[in-house]
């Protein structure tokens, strides 16, 4: 298994390898980097994967992420001998993507005008730290423990600081997050300072807390477990492997994701691209992307918004020129990323072309919805007796946008990934205060 396992820069014209304890979270040419396994996982692992849901006793048959461990094996190690999983993989007790399946949800399905039978939403807001961000964080802190790491560093609009303060206190290693100041829900801070993590106030956004952290990070002997960080994307491949099992392996039309730094979108890509390399599946679902409207860099510049060029993979061959000007452009202008939804309030995704990567495999989609349109999508899920953040209605209200305009068809089926849990106390209470809201049910004296 030793060597199996490496990292390779993205940039199929670049494609610098470096050893898997390598910490770079670029390659010196500064592009992405990659996960690769030299080995085809057989597909017969599919029948280990279903036994492992009657776990026997570990953890890491328990956990929804580590069941999958054979596709993630980037430790590489006998992925059978539970003693060796203990001593290199970090797990909240079997915890994470635990709970995580896809559920039927008909209010959801009335209020996209699709039927309950093709739409499936799977909700990762039960995961320990209450989101998606525990499946890739669990991988992360294993690539951290593996390398010897005291300190793990991180920017967040909230999740990502919880997710990574909580494995940080349970695997006893010091966490820094830097946070917007002002611009994260209260619930989320609250979680990052419960786990003891240092919290660095940023005067700015997101876009600039990470630019100080991955300062810090290089210059102060840190760890860093945002999403460029390609150990975050292996564990981030178990949300669609979970779906894809649910599934019997029988592919959906459709993978939709709300898209903020676009971790999720790219490593929803990856594990597509490999499935389909190794034989796993025959058929590419398409990922569809929702931006906020308030934060819609990627929609911008995919649907050629800016400069009338739609921006694509393009092989390989991206137009980052493109972006720079994009970038240029709202810098100019003084145009800042601005939704209620702060959970993706990001202005420069850093996973762009990763994210651009995965709609060109998938032949995806991106579109926008408002803030008020959010609102509503995750109303809709509370009514199903579900619990979603803001940022997750996008999904919902995404899919209906996407309906709507016939880019889905009402036939397709449909898995939509509802990101976290509702953190922001307020905003259902403030939602169901104004009678003019759609699914509003305001107080009665
Ligand atoms: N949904 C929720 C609930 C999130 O917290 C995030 C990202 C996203 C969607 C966007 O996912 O970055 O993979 O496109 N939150 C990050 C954080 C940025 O710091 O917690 P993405």
């Amino acid at each position: 298994m030793k060597g199996d396992a490496y990292l390779k820069c993205i940039d199929p014209y670049c494609g610098l390898e470096y050893p898997i304890t390598s910490t770079n979270i670029q390659c010196e040419k500064g592009h992405l980097l990659d996960v690769i396994y030299k080995n085809k996982p057989p597909s017969s692992l599919k029948e280990v994967f279903y036994k492992r849901r009657n776990p026997e006793g570990s953890i890491f048959n328990e956990s929804g992420v580590w069941r999958f461990r054979e596709l993630l094996n980037f430790c590489q190690i006998d992925t059978e001998n539970i003693e060796e999983c203990s001593k290199y993989l970090v797990s909240l007790d079997g915890a994470e993507g635990r709970l995580s399946k896809p559920y039927r949800m008909s209010k959801a399905a009335d209020l996209i005008g699709m039927s309950n039978d093709n739409l499936w939403l799977q909700p990762e807001g039960y995961n320990p730290s209450g989101s998606f961000k525990d499946n890739g964080m669990a991988t992360a802190v294993t690539h951290a423990k593996m390398v010897g790491a005291k300190k793990i560093v991180c920017a967040s609009t909230g999740n990502t600081s919880a997710s990574a303060g909580m494995f940080a206190a349970n695997e006893g290693i010091k966490c820094d997050v830097y946070i917007p100041a002002g611009q994260i829900a209260p619930g989320k801070l609250s979680q990052a300072y419960q786990f003891g993590a240092q919290i660095l106030e940023v005067d700015g956004n997101f876009d600039d807390a990470l630019k100080q952290s991955l300062e810090d990070a290089q210059n102060h002997n840190g760890y860093t477990v945002n999403s460029i960080n390609p150990f975050r994307i292996e564990g981030q491949k178990t949300i669609p492997f979970r779906a894809l099992e649910y599934l019997n392996w029988e592919t959906p039309d459709w993978i939709v994701y709300p898209g903020g730094a676009l971790g999720n979108t790219s490593s929803c890509g990856k594990a597509l691209m490999e499935l389909y390399d190794w034989g796993w599946i025959k058929k590419i679902p398409r990922i569809a992307v929702i931006n906020s409207e308030g934060a819609s860099t990627l929609s911008d510049l995919y649907n050629g918004k800016f400069e009338g060029e739609e921006l694509r993979w393009n092989k390989g061959k991206p137009n980052t020129e493109l972006i720079s000007r994009y970038y240029d452009h709202l810098d100019k202008e003084g145009l800042r990323p601005k939704t209620k939804a702060t959970a993706i309030q990001i202005g420069r995704p850093a996973n762009i072309l990763k994210g651009l990567r995965a709609l060109e495999f998938t032949d995806g989609v991106v579109t926008t919805v408002t803030d008020s349109q959010m609102l509503d999508g995750m109303s809709v899920v509370g009514l199903n007796g579900f619990d979603c953040e803001m940022a997750s209605g996008a999904t919902v209200v995404g899919i209906k946008k996407l309906i709507d305009e016939g880019v889905i068809q009402k036939d397709d089926i449909v898995v939509g990934i509802l990101t976290g849990r509702q953190k922001d106390a307020m905003l259902p209470v403030d939602y169901h205060n104004n009678p003019e809201n759609k699914f509003a049910k305001p107080p009665k004296n």
